[in-house]
């Protein structure tokens, strides 16, 4: 484990396309605009619908400096786009990789490229040695984002939704660590 490394001073990562920096408060109104929006929100285990300003202050509040989580902005301009993170799992050394992104940009591999750089983050600046995931069944796109990067299904479980109101079938996967897979 690499001990500079703090959540308060957590480095910016860069790849080819874009900018992963820490979320803010001016990010609000862009968090209350994708995430507010039901083809997001019903994908999401952890976020209420509606969703108002109210929900995206907790989420800086509250989750960013908790967690390894960044806003997805492209190269050359601080807009947020959408949001990628790892967050700590219980009663293990793992940590679960979640993502959203604004619908605008779908289909365009922002996701997957994002995702890259957050992995090689968590395995070689956090020493991880898995990274868990999941997605609900209805959402192919995630999965595929998923085994894009090497992921492999562990297992199929009913997960809560909290926009859903309910549980929903979801697949359970986990990248391993290169070196000790
Ligand atoms: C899931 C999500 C983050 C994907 O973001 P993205 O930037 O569009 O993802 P990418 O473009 O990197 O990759 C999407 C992949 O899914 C594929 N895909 C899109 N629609 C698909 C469908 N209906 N069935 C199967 N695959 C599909 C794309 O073709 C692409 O794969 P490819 O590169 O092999 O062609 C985005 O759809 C999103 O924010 N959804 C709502 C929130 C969410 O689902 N978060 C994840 C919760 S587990």
């Amino acid at each position: 484990m690499n001990t500079d490394l703090s959540l308060d001073n957590r480095p910016d990562l860069a790849t080819e396309r874009l900018s992963l920096r820490r979320p803010a408060d001016c990010d609000v109104d862009a968090i209350v605009g994708v995430v507010g929006n039901w083809d997001v929100a019903r994908r999401l285990a952890r976020v209420p619908h509606p969703y108002g300003p109210a929900d995206a202050r907790f989420f800086l509040d509250h989750v960013v400096p908790a967690e390894w989580v960044w806003a997805v902005t492209l190269r050359g301009s601080d807009t947020l786009l959408g949001a990628i993170g790892l967050t700590p799992e219980e009663n293990t050394d793992a940590a679960e990789l979640g993502y959203w992104l604004s619908p605008a940009h779908w289909g365009g591999g922002i996701t997957t490229e994002a995702a890259r750089a957050v992995v090689v983050f968590g395995f070689e600046r956090l020493g991880l040695p898995v990274i868990t995931s999941g997605y609900f069944e209805d959402n192919p796109p995630s999965g595929r984002v998923l085994r894009k990067l090497g992921f492999v299904e562990t297992g199929h479980v009913m997960r809560p939704c909290l926009a859903a109101g309910g549980e929903v079938p979801s697949i359970r996967m986990e990248l391993v660590h290169p070196a000790r897979g």
